[in-house]
């Protein structure tokens, strides 16, 4: 009998299986199924070892090898399968999720809303409820739409008020102003457009002024409301809305005091009863307003007989101090990082009126 045949195919195929069966893991299978059928494998070797042989002999011994090498693969696909199997089982285990966790904060809940970018979108909120849009105007504004449009000549001592910060005069004498309110924006909004207006401009303005209640930098917002009848009783309903929606009071007591702007006439003061913001039998002076100067609209190209309407300035730094009981403005701006940790708000809570504005 030849060597080849001496083998022992059965003590072989034992040796294979009890691998196979024992293989921890693909990895290990596959080294047993190379050791088996790879090219230099124990089965491969029996297969080309027949070409050496006998007829007879190679066709017995040819049909073992072959039925051994049959089974041996059967077993690995078997393992192969149980194998992958007990994976995916494993890695579903390993990374299952409860979906139903709320969703954890990122370092972008670790960030604050400045209390003025907060009340700047709470008063947007209401005001596009009441039909207004926002317009804008630049922080550098030309001498005209600062005052002289707007009924301020330049001999009027309201420019001395204003404590005015001018830029370096051109070459043909004219200044450009930080504008000292948002006011230049109702000009720029009429020579824009014609009637009906109704516009909200909040936005960032400049005076040189520096104490408890004065930054050289504040915001304001303006309103311009304009058509054939708007009328002092709509500019009173409209303020009275906008302080209840934004104190998010069902009631507010305010005061209209007479008083002097030269673009606006006649001119009032308004003040809210501090109960509002939980301290009864104060009054807050929260903005300026009146019915807009028959000057100021003949200046924009209206016919002054034909158009009427109103206009108000609000401080935005004032009413957000009163609402979120800020005690000094100039920490608005110090960039104090645990200020902003105490006073902001939350990132994704953002002011609506259906879902509330400062919850
Ligand atoms: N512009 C005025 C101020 O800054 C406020 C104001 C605006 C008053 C519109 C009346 C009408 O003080």
């Amino acid at each position: 009998m030849d060597a080849a045949t001496d083998v022992d195919l059965k003590g072989l195929e034992e040796d294979l299986r009890r691998a196979i069966v024992d293989a921890p893991n693909l990895a290990a299978l596959d080294e047993v199924r190379v050791t088996a059928l790879g090219k230099k494998g124990r089965i491969s070797g029996l297969m080309r070892s027949l070409g050496a042989m006998a007829p007879d002999e190679r066709k017995s011994f040819g049909q073992a090898v072959n039925g051994l090498k049959q089974r041996v693969g059967e077993a690995l696909e078997v393992r192969k399968a149980g194998l992958t199997a007990a994976a995916l089982a494993e890695r579903l285990a390993f990374e299952q999720a409860d979906i139903t966790l709320p969703v954890r904060p990122g370092p972008i809940a670790g960030g604050r809303i400045h209390p003025v970018s907060q009340v700047w979108d709470e008063l947007t909120e209401i005001f596009a409820d009441m039909g207004f849009s926002v317009a804008e105007g630049p922080d550098i504004e030309t001498d005209d739409n600062n005052f002289n449009k707007l009924n301020i000549p330049p001999e009027h001592p309201a420019r001395q008020e204003m404590d005015t910060f001018y830029l370096k005069p051109k070459p043909d004498g004219s200044r450009m102003v930080l504008r000292t309110h948002t006011s230049p924006v109702q000009i720029r909004t009429m020579e824009a457009e014609d009637p009906p207006i109704r516009i909200i401009a909040p936005g960032r303005v400049y005076r040189s002024d520096w104490d408890q209640t004065h930054t050289p930098m504040f915001h304001q917002v303006e309103g311009l409301v304009i058509d054939t009848e708007t009328h002092l009783g709509h500019l009173k309903w409209c303020l009275e809305e906008f302080c209840k929606a934004f104190f998010e009071v069902d009631e507010v007591r305010m005061r209209f005091r007479a008083s002097h702007f030269p673009f606006t006439e006649p001119s009032m003061e308004v003040d809210i009863g501090a109960e509002a913001i939980g301290k009864p039998g104060e009054w807050l002076e929260i903005l300026g307003c009146g019915m807009v100067h028959p000057k100021v609209l003949a200046n924009v190209g209206y016919d002054p007989a034909r158009y009427q309407g109103f206009a108000f300035g609000m401080g935005i730094d004032r009413i957000a101090m009163l609402k979120y009981a800020l005690p000094d403005c100039r920490d608005l701006f110090a960039s104090d990082l645990r200020w902003l940790r105490h006073y902001g708000f939350a990132v994704l809570d953002v002011p609506t009126l259906a879902g509330g504005l400062s919850s």
